[in-house]
């Protein structure tokens, strides 16, 4: 099986959950504690050994690409002032020098059009895709996970991660079906974005993170549009389904629909309660906070 080198991350779309937070500023860069979101991602996927990061973004992401840029004077004005643990932190957060592309959406026409925009920067072997939204608390990180599981399957294949939805939900989510035992992961029997209520083939949904071959982009490029008008991914990967053997594989691990503003508030709560110079002190303010609001 040919190494995942390469990881996309789309993040052009509007946030228009967000707003007016996101009015001049792309969702991605809210923060979970102490990073945005899109840092928690790259790190997932630095974790997993992607060597090259692409990312697909629109107008009003400059900001993305600043952040994963060296701040000369920052640097040079912490180590004037002897601020070793922030210079640590900061160099240690960032891909090298060659490891990031850029390239942009034009129009936020979709997922599936998004990921169509890195063609040229993939080439022709198959690549991981992060969704930002999705933030992971889990080690090893999900990607990593994903991997090491991939790693054991026959090529060519397509990988996606998936985990448990309460069945009233699955109607807001893309489904699988499950199909045979193979190693850690399951033959996928069809895959279906939004099911009808109650017509989910089980309570399995995509959560965000993928390991798909190249084929997908010339599916894309038909630009068949589908769900709300846009170029949707999963309509693609449900073509390549035809050629391609597809597989899901249920992570160990917590993720937060950072998407959306309670999963948003919910990941930071939950990172503010893992962190180790903040956790005792969250603690005790959470619970000061419950013990006012339960009167
Ligand atoms: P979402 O639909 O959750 O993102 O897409 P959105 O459109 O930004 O959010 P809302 O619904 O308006 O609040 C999932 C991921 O796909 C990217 C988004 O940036 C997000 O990471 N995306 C979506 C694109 O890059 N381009 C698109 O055209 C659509």
């Amino acid at each position: 099986m040919s190494r995942i080198r390469k990881a996309v991350f789309p993040v052009a779309g509007l946030g228009t959950r967000f707003l007016p937070a996101t009015k001049a500023m792309p969702k991605e860069m809210l923060t979970v504690v102490d990073r945005p979101v899109i840092q928690h991602v790259v790190d997932e996927a630095r974790e997993a050994g992607i060597e090259h990061f692409i990312f697909v973004t629109g107008r009003n992401k400059g900001v993305i690409e600043d952040h994963f840029d060296k701040q000369v004077e920052l640097e040079a004005t912490l180590e004037r002032r002897g601020k070793d643990r922030e210079l640590a932190e900061l160099e240690g957060s960032l891909p090298g020098p060659g490891q990031t592309s850029f390239t942009r959406q034009q129009a936020p026409l979709g997922l599936g059009h998004a990921v169509w925009c890195a063609r040229e920067l993939v080439g022709n072997e198959p690549f991981a895709l992060l969704l930002p939204d999705m933030v992971m608390q889990d080690a090893p990180g999900c990607l990593k996970q994903m991997l090491d599981t991939y790693a054991d399957l026959a090529a060519p294949a397509n990988l996606l991660a998936v985990e448990e939805v309460a069945p009233e939900l699955a109607h807001q989510y893309g489904i699988v079906g499950v199909g045979e035992t193979v190693g850690r992961a399951f033959r996928v029997e069809g895959m279906i974005e939004k099911p009808a209520p109650g017509t989910a083939p089980s309570n399995l949904f995509i959560s965000g993170r993928y390991i798909l071959q190249p084929e997908i982009f010339a599916l894309l490029g038909a630009h068949q549009t589908g769900a709300g008008g846009e170029i949707q991914l999963t309509d693609a990967m449900i073509r390549l389904a035809k050629t391609q053997a597809f597989y899901g594989y249920q992570f160990r691990g917590k993720s937060f629909d950072c998407g959306s503003k309670i999963g948003f508030l919910h990941a930071n709560v939950a990172f503010a309660l893992a962190h180790e110079d903040l956790a005792t002190e969250f603690r005790q303010v959470l619970r000061d906070l419950l013990a006012e609001d339960l009167g």
